[in-house]
């Protein structure tokens, strides 16, 4: 794993290979990836699927109630709902996804519920309706007191003015890959703080928020979803490592993309994860402070991406 992290060549220079694993891995967003990828490491482990792996690693941060951007324990939109989003992607390029759930504990079982029980991809405030996902408990669905506290203070000023790496840390975005070469990821969130009531984010979008194609490789993004869909994040690194890129280089040609089109991006955070197909991985942020988890069998560590 020597050099993860650490930028390689700029673009138009000799590219110095990347990372790459010789087994399962699992890498995925920011600090609270570290028991995430645990989880799916010991599925990958006691013989689940890579989608088992990528459902139930982001599961352990969709129950968290303290984490303030993924799961119930987010924070709410500007009319007090938790609104969550959520999708699911396997080797195959099959998906399913939900966006604008509420009161249910794992979004991420919907949208594969939504893949596996319905010729749907992608279901609005769904649950009930596709038989799949824990209702929350009644307490859980409340906001919590602190959240509602912090809700009720912004409501005095209404400013929306995120902070990167703070607000911007929203999602848990996770790809991993099996012993036999499989691919899956998922990706969950309650979205940016304060958003408009109704709005979706690039999290449950499949090409935006996660893309998986078996024979090229696998992203996820988190950060600014406005600034993810409108050039279709995961879909663009997925593409580029098609054509050869090294994962980091397609994550950064991914990032210089979301630059070329927005003025001020100086509060804003946007950040890639890559595995292609031959195992090789990487990612790239807009700013500095984007963190991600990679489960090898080496273990499990928190790396600094390379930004820019
Ligand atoms: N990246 C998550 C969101 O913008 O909702």
């Amino acid at each position: 794993m020597a050099g993860c992290g650490q930028r390689s060549e700029a673009a138009g220079k000799q590219l110095v290979p990347g990372p790459r694993a010789d087994g399962p891995l699992v890498l995925s967003t920011w600090d609270h990836g570290l028991p995430a990828n645990e989880k799916a490491w010991e599925v990958l482990q006691n013989g689940g699927s890579v989608l088992d792996a990528v459902e139930q690693g982001v599961m352990v941060v969709e129950s968290d109630f303290t984490n303030r951007s993924v799961g119930l324990g987010g924070n709410p939109d500007r009319d007090g709902h938790v609104t969550l989003d959520a999708c699911i992607q396997d080797h195959h390029g099959r998906a399913g996804a939900v966006a604008f759930v509420q009161r249910y504990e794992h979004p991420i079982s919907i949208a594969r519920a939504v893949m596996e029980r319905t010729p749907h991809v992608m279901l609005v405030g769904a649950g009930r309706s596709v038989g799949r996902g824990r209702m929350a408990s009644a307490h859980a669905s409340l906001i919590c007191p602190k959240v509602r506290a912090a809700w009720k203070e912004w409501l005095k000023t209404s400013d929306y003015a995120p902070v990167a790496n703070i607000e911007n840390h929203d999602t848990i975005g996770m790809v991993a890959m099996d012993a036999k070469g499989n691919l899956a990821g998922s990706c969950t969130t309650s979205g940016m703080a304060y958003k408009v009531h109704g709005r979706v984010g690039d999290s449950p979008i499949i090409g935006a928020g996660l893309f998986v194609d078996g024979e090229a490789g696998a992203a996820c993004a988190t950060g600014v979803g406005e600034l993810v869909i409108r050039t279709a994040g995961s879909h663009t690194v997925v593409e580029l490592m098609r054509q050869g890129m090294e994962p980091e280089e397609a994550c950064r040609e991914a990032v210089q993309r979301i630059r070329r089109k927005h003025k001020d991006l100086s509060k804003m955070q946007v950040g890639f994860l890559a595995i292609r197909a031959d195992g090789a991985f990487g990612a790239y942020g807009l700013q500095q402070g984007f963190t991600f988890a990679v489960r090898t069998a080496q273990g499990n560590n928190l790396l600094q991406a390379s930004h820019g």
